[in-house]
């Protein structure tokens, strides 16, 4: 059995990965993949117990070392009963967020530092990479609209990373962007502006490009 793809959908607040990961998933379930749809922090019922901790609370609860610490901790358990497993027995998987939000909410956002980041990608994450990385990308300020709306709609309050200021979520956006342009070859930066239905078909051209599910 061959091994899986895995795909990954990384971005600011707001974007709508979560609509476009269901999306997505309906599609590749239509075109006979199995698929397993997954998020991060979170994903194994360890990580799930992370996230809990790591998204509640006060802005500064944790300081970005502390943040990096425990996703990386969260990622590898993830890792180790979800994420391999599934590459293994030949199944695609999805999964909302990744290694690139540690490199952009702490790193480009929080100023941990690159070495920091990158010694754990090498020792935590091993061979265990995104065959491709959608990108999503929004102005700031719709992006925190959008998430507010959502929070209200939902009756979740907003997570510790929304209620950072503004120059915290700019500086989120040019990371992202900037990991897009220096890896053109896994990454694919989506316009998240437009309407559910112009941003799934964006996602269906990348993944039909690059990963070629019908075979
Ligand atoms: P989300 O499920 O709404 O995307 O919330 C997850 C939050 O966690 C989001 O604000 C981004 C943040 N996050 C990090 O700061 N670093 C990480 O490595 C990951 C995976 C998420």
């Amino acid at each position: 059995m061959a091994r899986g793809r895995f795909i990954t959908f990384e971005g600011g607040e707001g974007a709508g990965k979560s609509t476009q990961v269901r999306r997505l998933v309906a599609r590749l379930d239509a075109a006979g993949i199995e698929v397993v749809a997954t998020r991060e922090p979170g994903g194994s019922p360890g990580a799930e117990a992370i996230r809990a901790l790591v998204l509640t609370g006060s802005a500064d609860r944790w300081s970005p070392i502390t943040e990096t610490l425990l996703m990386y901790g969260a990622r590898r358990d993830h890792i180790e009963r979800t994420i391999t497993p599934a590459l293994e027995r030949g199944a695609w998987v999805v999964c909302d967020r990744f290694a690139d939000s540690t490199r952009a909410y702490q790193g480009g956002a929080g100023d941990v530092a690159p070495e920091l980041i990158a010694a754990l990608e090498t020792h935590v994450l091993g061979t265990v990479r995104p065959d491709l990385t959608l990108v999503f990308d929004l102005p700031v300020d719709v992006g925190l609209a959008r998430a507010e709306v959502h929070a209200k709609a939902s009756g979740h309050a907003e997570t510790r990373f929304e209620s950072k200021g503004l120059a915290f979520h700019e500086r989120l956006r040019t990371a992202f962007r900037q990991i897009a342009a220096a890896e053109p070859e896994r990454c694919v930066l989506v316009d998240a502006a437009g309407t559910i239905e112009t941003v799934e078909s964006d996602v269906w051209t990348a993944v039909s490009d690059r990963l070629h599910p019908h075979g």
